[in-house]
């Protein structure tokens, strides 16, 4: 037996939405056929936008998305990319695939797909093989309401008003495929490129993030903070507002890392341990960053994390496509939880990629779509956006696994409270064999209303487009409310959200 305690009289922090986002990239079938399907396509679209697609990322309540890459992102020429679409320039997509690139997806479009979502923006600019003149136009073409040749331009393209970019990421993985740079010398180009990513509208100013590091490569923290705070006064933050953190649960090695499908309970232990392992490397990341940075003005931003796996046998190696089971559920679930435990540092995370690529949240065939495991987790969860983290602790947790190298606890969870007083809990059960019986108690709050849904399969179950709902979010009544909280027994290999009031 279990017992969680909640404390909702203890505010921890605030949980931002944006720690619920995505990412989406000109890779295989993500921004192609994943979203964008043309205004001439059969499939239902509103200005070439899937309508099913939109209508489901509405209803996950999808609050930023990231845009165009990844390495994408450093060999991407926005100009290449605006006005008539039979003029644009192709290119070849030279990382994933060596397809051809038509443009046909650009700055118009990823603003109307936004629009059309309901989210925020972040746009990546280019460092790796772009300008600083380039870099900066993109902003004034985005952002700029009065005279200027870039307005002038967008305005000539059809876009009156400026857009609003939430935020600007400055160069991606410039440590490897965007420049293969030292962290120094990025830093310094940081410094640069940054100056010109004007704030045109001051209403509105732009969060600005500098490329950090690759999961435990705390020398380029450490290096790149020290570069950017030089002879920069400190309320000046090292002249960013965000640095990222990218970190991929990747079960064996980068040569082959096992399939999404077939694996083992040993498998299975394994990759929630690697998954945990994001714990380990925020707090690493966030000691360095509090030697720069002791006031936590500058958010740590996951922008990409999941699992990568090898791709579905018979597919583009170069397009990344991978099914996505209970086991990404889980991976999902405990990484939400471990960044909404980390809020006082970590304000954005995009889970990579939005569709078709590595651990989606929806697949497409053609006309068909699919929700994944993992989007009925982005689904439970989405209540944390915005709330306030409240303390809670998990007792009585065993350690599991077969794999001593790889002991994982059988229960992890995080709690929220928001503006109207109702909680939201969110508890996995990593075990793939055994259930276990929870006592949740609150501090003060006698609960007079509670809800809860569950997502429970074994452990390698997914969605095909046969069987589109083999892993689906059901909910979940089998718990008793209690004088100080609720008790109820978790399935094995589960993750549970209670709405309390
Ligand atoms: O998400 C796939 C790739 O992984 C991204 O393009 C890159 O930033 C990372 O290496």
């Amino acid at each position: 037996m279990a017992k969680l305690y909640i404390n909702e009289k203890n505010k921890l922090g605030h949980i931002n939405e944006e720690i619920y986002g995505n990412f989406s990239e000109h890779l295989g079938r993500c921004i192609y056929e994943g979203i964008y399907v043309g205004e001439n396509s059969e499939i239902p679209n509103t200005n070439g936008m899937r309508n099913d697609v939109v209508a489901a990322l509405r209803e996950m309540k999808l609050p930023v998305l990231r845009w165009p890459g990844g390495c994408f992102a450093d060999e991407y020429h926005w100009k290449d990319g605006i006005g008539p679409k039979e003029t644009r320039k192709k290119m070849v997509n030279t990382h994933w695939g060596g397809v051809t690139e038509d443009n046909s997806f650009g700055t118009h479009e990823f603003f109307e797909l936004c629009e059309q979502i309901g989210c925020k923006t972040y746009i990546n600019g280019n460092v790796g093989s772009g300008t600083v003149q380039e870099m900066s136009e993109w902003v004034e073409y985005m952002t700029f309401d009065g005279v200027s040749p870039m307005a002038e331009l967008r305005r000539k393209n059809g876009h009156e008003k400026a857009w609003k970019v939430d935020y600007f990421g400055v160069g991606n993985e410039n440590w490897g495929c965007g420049g293969n740079m030292t962290p120094s010398y990025y830093g310094n180009l940081y410094r640069r490129f940054q100056t010109y990513v004007r704030n045109y509208n001051q209403e509105q100013p732009i969060y600005k993030i500098c490329c950090g590091a690759n999961a435990g490569d705390t020398y380029w923290t450490e290096e790149v903070l020290k570069t950017c705070f030089e002879n920069t006064p400190k309320q000046a933050h090292g002249l960013m507002d965000g640095l990222s953190l990218h970190y991929y649960t990747v079960p064996d090695t980068w040569e082959d890392k096992g399939s999404a499908t077939e694996f083992t309970a040993k498998d299975w232990y394994k990759t929630l341990s690697k998954a945990l392992y994001l714990d380990t490397l925020i707090k690493n990341h966030a000691t360095i960053m509090d030697k720069y940075d002791p006031d936590k003005k500058i958010g740590l931003i996951v922008d990409e994390w999941g699992t990568w796996f090898n791709v579905e046998p018979g597919t583009n190696p170069g397009f990344l496509y991978q099914q996505s089971t209970m086991r990404d559920a889980l991976v999902a679930g405990l990484s939400l939880n471990v960044f909404n435990k980390h809020c006082d540092r970590v304000k954005m995370a995009n889970i990579a990629q939005l569709i078709n690529v590595l651990q989606a949240v929806i697949l497409t065939d053609g006309p068909r779509m699919l929700l994944t495991p993992t989007y009925y987790i982005f689904h439970m969860y989405k209540y944390h956006q915005n709330a306030e983290l409240v303390e809670s602790y998990m007792d009585g947790v065993k350690e599991i696994g077969e794999d001593m190298e790889f002991r994982v606890p059988n229960l992890q969870e995080s709690a929220s409270i928001d503006e109207t007083g109702t909680m939201t809990i969110t508890i996995n059960n990593l075990s793939v064999s055994d259930s276990e019986p929870v006592d949740i108690s609150f501090a003060e709050c006698k609960p007079s209303s509670v809800t809860a849904s569950i997502l429970t399969q074994k452990m390698d179950a997914y969605n095909t487009f046969e069987n589109p709902d083999t892993v689906k979010e059901e909910a979940f009544t089998a718990f008793q409310v209690t004088e100080k909280g609720i008790s109820f027994v978790m399935p094995a290999c589960s993750v549970i959200q209670f709405r309390v009031k």
